[in-house]
């Protein structure tokens, strides 16, 4: 018989005119960084988060680790963040010598829970690190008043999942301190690799540029701001070709059209397993307020052992789910580089039960009918007496 078409997990946008302006590029003088398809992309980004300054970066690691050089973390120092995120988010302050000290999560969300952020913040806090799980909003009123009343903590609010978010506190990655932005091919907006550092206090401005072109003033001279460009600053390589940036301008320019299509996807989800949740004890990502990226949809299940088990059963079928995180505390880098007042119960078991399910823009209804029914042709095991 034959074997139905493999459903990934995901699959990467291909915009319309992504051929045409890679072409324009590479019949130009200039395909290195800050060429005119990295100013039209940063406009771009500019109009869909609604304002604000934006440098584009080489990754999302990136411009998270050039937040943590903008506000001189070191030795000594501490940063609040959850344990539930991406490891590029602690590796950015592991980096500088600093601390990450982890936090556990809402289990509503999968977002760090702000109680815990409060409980944690010590003298010794330098900043604070958020993550918007899936584009859901974590409460910046909470965060922001946290980091004001020890003095005006820095806040980094890495937003890879979140492009574009209208939430209660403003757009997501315009709140805090800096945004940060990715655009890894797995993210709803993409450039094969590339991210965003979104500035939001002024003060870091003129430094950001510096670091970003390798510690040199390299962009006031071109601009002409300096006769000659030299070594002033830490930094590195953070800027992006012209390709890139031309692979993400045909991105941003069709970014409602991905954004409509991903939610078509998750609304079929989250109301045809509905259901089935019900009947098999299981809860499905429930956005507080309905707001949310269509970036992930995801299911928690009843037990740990469930986890792998629906991974297992739809893999049979040819359907790519996954699970989430490993928690940072919990992994061998997490445990060298940093700590944890107790340790984090629910973000341990938010791992072990959540299965992520195939989400894209794209994704045709044939598809989104497939894991569906595969889903819900799912039970857990009995219990073993
Ligand atoms: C929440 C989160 N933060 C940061 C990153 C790092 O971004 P990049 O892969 O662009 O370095 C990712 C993903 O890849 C992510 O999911």
């Amino acid at each position: 018989m034959d074997q139905p078409e493999a459903i990934p997990f995901s699959r990467p946008f291909r915009a319309p005119g992504t051929l045409e302006r890679l072409a324009t590029v590479l019949d130009s003088d200039h395909a290195h960084g800050d060429g005119p398809f990295t100013r039209a992309a940063s406009d771009r980004l500019i109009s869909t988060i609604g304002g604000g300054e934006v440098l584009l970066t080489t990754s999302g690691t990136h411009a998270l680790e050039m937040a943590s050089r903008l506000i001189d973390l070191g030795p000594g120092d501490e940063v609040v963040l959850p344990s539930f995120t991406f490891s590029s988010a602690a590796t950015a302050i592991a980096t500088t010598g600093a601390t990450p000290l982890f936090v556990d999560i809402d289990p509503a969300t999968g977002n760090v829970d702000p109680d815990l952020v409060a409980e944690a913040v010590s003298p010794r806090t330098r900043a604070i690190s958020v993550m918007h799980y899936g584009g859901m909003p974590v409460d910046m009123a909470a965060i922001g008043a946290i980091a004001a009343e020890a003095g005006g903590l820095p806040v980094i609010e890495d937003n890879a999942h979140g492009l574009g978010v209208q939430s209660p506190w403003g757009v997501l990655g315009r709140i805090g301190t800096f945004g940060v932005q990715s655009f890894h091919d797995t993210k709803n907006v993409h450039s094969g690799e590339g991210g965003a550092l979104i500035i939001n206090d002024e003060r870091h401005r003129a430094r950001a540029e510096i670091m970003r072109e390798k510690g040199t003033d390299r962009s006031q001279f071109l601009r002409g701001a300096v006769d000659k460009y030299s070594w002033v600053d830490w930094g590195s390589s953070y800027l992006p070709s012209e390709l890139n940036a031309a692979v993400l301008d045909a991105q941003l320019a069709v970014f409602d059209e991905i954004q409509a299509s991903r939610h078509a996807v998750w609304a079929r989800y989250a109301a045809e397993l509905a259901d089935w949740a019900g009947e098999v004890g299981a809860s499905l990502m429930s956005p507080p307020g309905g707001v949310h990226a269509a970036h992930l949809f995801y299911v928690l299940l009843p037990t740990w052992r469930d986890q792998a088990d629906l991974i297992a059963s739809l893999a049979r079928q040819r359907i790519v789910a996954t699970f989430h995180y490993v928690p940072l505390d919990s992994s061998r880098a997490g445990r060298r580089f940093g700590r944890v007042l107790r340790p984090l119960a629910r973000t341990e078991d938010f791992a072990h039960r959540i299965v992520r399910l195939p989400l894209w823009a794209g994704m045709t209804t044939g598809q989104v009918d497939r894991v569906i029914d595969a889903v819900r042709a799912w039970r857990p095991e009995e219990a073993e007496e």
